[in-house]
């Protein structure tokens, strides 16, 4: 399966708002190359989750994955593909977490989010989805949402005084008995 370079901050697709995918295009084979790029990137990148305009394509599409093991869920979240997403908070708990975006390399930040969200969408076979995400996965969620939205981590900071390199946060920022290390969101 072929992967694709991520576009980083500054290619104009980070910064767009999308349109909807039409549903009745869900077989054309432009969309289902787009589908299968992004979750063989999703994966050979490594990170929690990805969306399609990290891949420059301007569709309202992300995929999400924790694998078994990884230690900071129980279980693992099963992969997810998501056309069309609608989020909405559930609950009014705010969760500070530090984000990293496969977009803005090694950066991290102390990133406020919903600690649950519906999530509502379309999955690759034009079904519909409805879900409640919370925890890791509702932050995977919203931070995925927002690249199909223009928005980026560093706007959903409330102190930009939290940010700091990768190499800087891990000696000096990370809690230190927290294992497994957090990986860039996507
Ligand atoms: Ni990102």
């Amino acid at each position: 399966m072929p992967t694709q370079p991520i576009v980083r901050l500054g290619h104009p697709a980070l910064r767009t708002p999308l349109e909807a995918v039409d549903g009745e295009r869900l077989s054309d084979p432009e969309i289902r190359r787009a589908l299968d790029d992004l979750v063989a990137t999703l994966r050979e990148a490594g990170s929690d989750g990805l969306a399609a305009p990290q891949l420059g394509l301007e569709l309202q599409i992300f995929a999400y994955e924790v694998a078994e093991g990884d230690g900071r869920v129980a279980g693992a979240i099963p992969l997810r593909v998501v056309i069309n997403p609608m989020i909405t908070p559930h609950g009014h708990e705010q969760v500070a977490d530090w984000e990293g975006c496969l977009s803005i390399p090694e950066l991290r930040g102390l990133v406020p989010r919903h600690g649950e969200v519906r999530v509502r969408g379309l999955d690759p076979d034009g079904n519909r989805l409805d879900y409640v995400a919370e925890g890791l996965e509702a932050r995977i969620v919203q931070h995925e949402y927002d690249h199909l939205n223009g928005v980026v981590f560093l706007d959903r900071m409330r102190d930009l005084r939290s940010l700091a390199y990768e190499a800087e946060w891990r000696r000096y920022l990370r809690d230190a008995g927290e294992e497994p290390e957090p990986t860039a969101l996507g």
